[in-house]
This record gives C-alpha cells, sequence and structure tokens, in this order.
C-alpha cells in the first residue's frame, strides 16, 4: 500500500508533535495501513518554515500553506497554526479533498467551526480535531469502567486544567494571549480538552455558568520565534485580552452536575489535566501529570477508599507496551491519535475524534464566555447538522 503523504502547516511547537506522531507510527504498530510520509511543511514565517524543514529532514518547505493544498500528490495535512487560521485553511483543504487533522481549539469561535463542520460534511474525506487527551490509556479505560457500569450512574464531573506557563508577566504577548487570534485564553486553550473529557466519559453538557479573569494586563511584544521563552527586551508592551483564569459550573443532558477551572497562571501547575467522576457505585480520579495510573473505587472496594491502578496491556489491550508500568507520555497521546487518524484514511472507518466533536467542545466553551459576560447561566447552543451522505 503506499504511504499516505501528509503536508504539515505550521511550523511552531506543537509541529514536533505532529512530526513524531506520525513518523513513529509503522514502529510502534507495525507497517499495515500506517505507512507516512511528510513531503512539506508551510510556515507564514521564512525562517520557521525553513528550520523545521531542516530539523524534521523534510525535503520541501514553503511560506504559503496554499502551495501543500494545491499539491496533487499530498493526500492529507495537518493543521497547526494560531485558531483564527484553522477555518479558511481547513476549509480550502476539505474542498480539494484533502484529509485534513486540525489542532484544537477547532478554531477561534464556534460560528467559524460551524462553518468547518458543515465543509466536512459534504468532503467525503476524514476530518479531525486533534483531542489527544481521549487516547491517553489510562482515560481509555475510564471510559470501559463506565461503560460496563462499575461507577454506576454517573452523578458528577470536577475537571481542572491548570499551567503556569504565563504566570511570568515577561512571557511575550503572542497571538495565544490576543483574543482576535486565539478566540480566548485557557478557557478554551486547555479547557476544550477538559470539556471533551467531560463530553467523552459523561455526555453532552446543556448548560454552563462561568467565571473568568485576566490577571496579567499586559505583555512585552514578542520578538522571537517561541510562544512560550521570557522575553528580555521589555522596551514594548501590547496589552492582553485573553482570560488567564476560569472558573464553570455545569449541567449535563443526562442530569448530572460538574465543574471545570482553567489557568495558565496557577504557579506549580505545570499540565495538572485532573478529572473526578463519582457515580452512584464508586469513582475514578486522574491526573494528567501522573498519567500512567488511576485511582478507582467500585461497589466492591470504595469502603477502603480509592484503589491506584498502575496503567499497563490488561488496561490499553498492550497496543503501546507489552509490560505494564512501562508508561506513555505526551508523545504517545499523540502517536495513538495519528494512528486512529491514518487508520480512518485507510480503512475509512473513523475512529477518532471529529470536527463536530471540536465544535461540541467550542461551544461549551462560547456558552461560558457568554455566562462569564452576561453574569447569569446560559445554555449551551448545538449546531444541527445535516449528515450528507459520503459520495
Ligand atoms: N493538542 C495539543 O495538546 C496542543 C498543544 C499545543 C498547541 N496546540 C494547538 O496547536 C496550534 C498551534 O500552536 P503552537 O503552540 O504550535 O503555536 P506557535 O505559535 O508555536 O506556532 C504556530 C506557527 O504557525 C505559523 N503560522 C501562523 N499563521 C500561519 C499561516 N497563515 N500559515 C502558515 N503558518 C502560519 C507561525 O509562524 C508559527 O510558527 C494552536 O491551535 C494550539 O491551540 C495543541
Amino acid at each position: 500500500m503506499r504511504a499516505v503523504r501528509v503536508g504539515i502547516i505550521g511550523g511552531g511547537s506543537i509541529a514536533k508533535a505532529h512530526v513524531i506522531g506520525l513518523r513513529s507510527l509503522p514502529s510502534y504498530f507495525g507497517a499495515e495501513g500506517l505507512r507516512v510520509e511528510i513531503p512539506v511543511i508551510a510556515d507564514i514565517r521564512r525562517t520557521a518554515a525553513e528550520n523545521s524543514a531542516q530539523r524534521y529532514e523534510i525535503d520541501r518547505w514553503v511560506t504559503d500553506w496554499r502551495a501543500v493544498i494545491e499539491d496533487d500528490d499530498i493526500d492529507a495535512v495537518t493543521i497547526a497554526t494560531p485558531n483564527h487560521t484553522h477555518a479558511e485553511i481547513a476549509i480550502a483543504a476539505l474542498e480539494a479533498r484533502k484529509h485534513v487533522l486540525c489542532e484544537k481549539p477547532l478554531a477561534d469561535n464556534a460560528g467559524a467551526g460551524e462553518s468547518m463542520v458543515d465543509a466536512a460534511q459534504s468532503a467525503g474525506v476524514v476530518d479531525s480535531v486533534h483531542l489527544n487527551y481521549r487516547k491517553i490509556p489510562a482515560i481509555q479505560y475510564a471510559k470501559r469502567l463506565i461503560e460496563a457500569g462499575e461507577l454506576g450512574s454517573v452523578l458528577r464531573y470536577r475537571g481542572a486544567f491548570l499551567q503556569d506557563w504565563a504566570a511570568n508577566p515577561l512571557v511575550p504577548r503572542s497571538w495565544k494571549f490576543e483574543a482576535g487570534r486565539a478566540g480566548a485564553g485557557p478557557v478554551l486553550a486547555v479547557g476544550c480538552h477538559v470539556v471533551d473529557l467531560a463530553r467523552f466519559l459523561v455526555g453532552e453538557i446543556s448548560e454552563v455558568s462561568a467565571i473568568t479573569k485576566t490577571s496579567i494586563r499586559e505583555r512585552p511584544t514578542p520578538r522571537g520565534l517561541s510562544t512560550y521563552e521570557v522575553e528580555t527586551d521589555v522596551s514594548e508592551m501590547a496589552p492582553v485580552d485573553t482570560d488567564d483564569m476560569a472558573a464553570m459550573i455545569l449541567n449535563f443532558d443526562n442530569g448530572a452536575i460538574g465543574t471545570i477551572e482553567t489557568s495558565r497562571v496557577t504557579l506549580g501547575r505545570k499540565n495538572h489535566c485532573f478529572i473526578e467522576i463519582n457515580g452512584t457505585q464508586g469513582s475514578i480520579v486522574f491526573d494528567y501529570e501522573r498519567m500512567n495510573e488511576i485511582h478507582v473505587a467500585t461497589s466492591q472496594t470504595a469502603g477502603l477508599g480509592m484503589a491506584r491502578v498502575v496503567i499497563g496491556p490488561e488496561h490499553d489491550g498492550g497496543l503501546v507496551w507489552s509490560l505494564g508500568g512501562l508508561g506513555v507520555g505526551f508523545a504517545e497521546t499523540v502517536i495513538l491519535h495519528m494512528r486512529s487518524f491514518v487508520k480512518s484514511i485507510t480503512t475509512g472507518d473513523v475512529e477518532v475524534a471529529t470536527f463536530l466533536d471540536g465544535l461540541r467542545a467550542q461551544e461549551v466553551v462560547q456558552a461560558a464566555l457568554a455566562s462569564a459576560a452576561s453574569g447569569v447561566r446560559e445554555l449551551v447552543p448545538r449546531h444541527p447538522i445535516a449528515t450528507v451522505p459520503i459520495p
């Protein structure tokens, strides 16, 4: 079988994960249907395009993403650019009948996300949003426990995604702090992951109340290529108009209730993506910073408190490693997502988070932002989907 030829659009920080994710597939899982080539990378900044092509040993680099989309030799694209560019690039790629993996959040606003979902519905190709946290083996195990009824009926979801990379006010005012390009701050950037886990494990969210806060209101204008590196030249400052912190209170369609907190200024929290789910028979607790374990209480064990389960082949079917306790990291979450994306292309059986999943998460965040502005509880708007048969 011919290799799937993927063009990467955007050569910034997450492009590294896309390259690792795609190139690791045959060695991790065997070459059957998973051979990938990356002939081209695009970045609007020439230096970023050239540097990443050199670093990742990609033969060709371009500064206009349209050159990738117009290339008949390219089967699929991954979109690793700022949020406000996702819709234009993804819709053009879908119209050119390329399979598309778009970074999360799906877009900078739900309206743009709706156009992407509509375009995907009629394109007849694979559309996926990179909500890769679903692929963590401990999360997949939690889903199986919940589906098997081990927790009984779910009563409550407690989610948080707290980081501290922006706690230093000298972290530059990149696009990530600009509502016009990011859409919002961590309530969207990492909130979409923890909202997606809520949907994946508990169900659709119907209503949201929220508060948001911006604690650092200006930052140095960026000079370098990195969005995370502290700026040494602080002669020019630029305003920040995105949230730094948020808290949401949720109602689910199935009657469960929940909370979600997000932040990128919470000192000491690195990638604290935390979830706790409580049901009538038991509970689970997961923390990304210890992603190779999960704490579980079931009807048989709850009297003793939470039991720590070390994730291994008995929980993920030996998909990653065949020995328990070896552990996975961020790279494997991407590799597992890329495996599903490429398998969806080569087999036609879609088994990966789609644009619609990205939109549903975005709609919850949009309702949270509306609630933070209005001060009242908001219904989550849901775009009606007309499923167009795949030609
Ligand atoms: N799935 C995850 O866990 C995860 C983690 C980090 C970032 N992301 C997402 O990845 C996307 C990119 O984030 P990042 O951290 O890599 O940002 P970044 O700023 O490090 O990189 C973005 C790159 O896109 C380039 N770019 C901007 N506009 C472009 C255009 N029109 N055409 C081509 N290139 C363009 C920039 O020059 C830059 O090199 C965002 O949507 C972000 O939310 C996802």
